[in-house]
């Protein structure tokens, strides 16, 4: 397992949001955090990053307890709904923002976010401003600012919450398409099952800072493990899409 939670545990002013949470993921895998609102998606994704720290539990991301380790040094990529672009910043200084804060070299920045824009497909689009891009634009570059520093683990939280339905649905192909590309292992969280579905290769299911189930999309869908699961999951029209994604 790359990424490993072991009997986490969370509380805020006696709210626990983490109960005795555990789950892996697998090297170069994509994984979905699926659940309800408030159900402790978000809380699991800020602990991995070192953004919160968990009462009780080991957190461990390549064989090593990452607890104690600043999450600038955990080799962690992100990206969140409402984490905005530098407004004042062109596409290509955010997308270098990273490798800045790594101090590297001119050279290499300027090679390396030409690559990024070429991979989200953006090449001509590296001197515009934020808001001279659309909403699926903007995610992209999110995403190429993410990578750009070359993360072993990417963690992105909604990234397409604030997206039309058509849009969403085309950029989330897209992005599995990245992250296979570039095999960086991901976690991914969402409210919304087809996206999990559609996208994971690991689904797991948070339920009042539980897990309910760790399971392939098919194991969710067809042997759901837990009473919530059952009726959480819209099993009939998941089999749809599932059917479609295999054919
Ligand atoms: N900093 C905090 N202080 C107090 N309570 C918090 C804090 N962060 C989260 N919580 C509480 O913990 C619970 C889980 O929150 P979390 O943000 O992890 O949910 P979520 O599954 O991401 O929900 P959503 O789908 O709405 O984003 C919620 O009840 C929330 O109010
Ligand atoms: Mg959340």
């Amino acid at each position: 397992m790359y990424v490993e939670m072991r009997q986490i545990n969370k509380s805020f002013d006696g709210f626990q949001a983490s109960k005795d949470v555990n789950f892996g993921v697998e090297k170069g895998h994509l994984a979905a955090l699926l659940g309800p609102s408030g159900s402790g998606k978000t809380t699991i994704l800020r602990m991995i990053a070192g953004l919160d720290k968990p009462d009780s539990g080991d957190i461990m991301i390549n064989g090593v307890r990452v607890n104690e380790i600043p999450g600038s040094k955990r080799g962690i990529g992100f990206v969140f709904q409402d984490y905005a672009l530098f407004r004042y910043m062109t596409v290509a200084d955010n997308i270098a923002f990273g490798l800045e804060v790594q101090k590297k070299s001119k050279g290499e920045i300027k090679s390396r976010v030409g690559e990024l824009l070429e991979l989200v497909s953006m090449q001509d689009l590296g001197k515009r401003y934020p808001h001279q891009l659309s909403g699926g634009q903007r995610q992209r570059v999110a995403f190429a600012r993410a990578l750009a520093p070359d993360p072993q683990l990417l963690l992105l939280d909604e990234p397409f919450a604030a997206i039309d339905a058509k849009v969403r649905r085309e950029l989330r192909t897209w992005l599995k398409e990245m992250i296979g590309r570039v095999g960086v292992t991901s976690i991914f969280v969402t409210h919304d099952q087809e996206e999990a579905v559609e996208v994971a290769d690991t689904v797991i299911i948070t339920n009042h800072g539980k897990i309910e189930q760790v399971g392939t999309p098919e194991d969710i869908c067809r042997r759901p493990a837990t009473e919530f699961v059952t009726d959480f999951i819209d099993a009939k029209r998941l089999e749809v899409m599932m059917a479609g994604r295999e054919g």
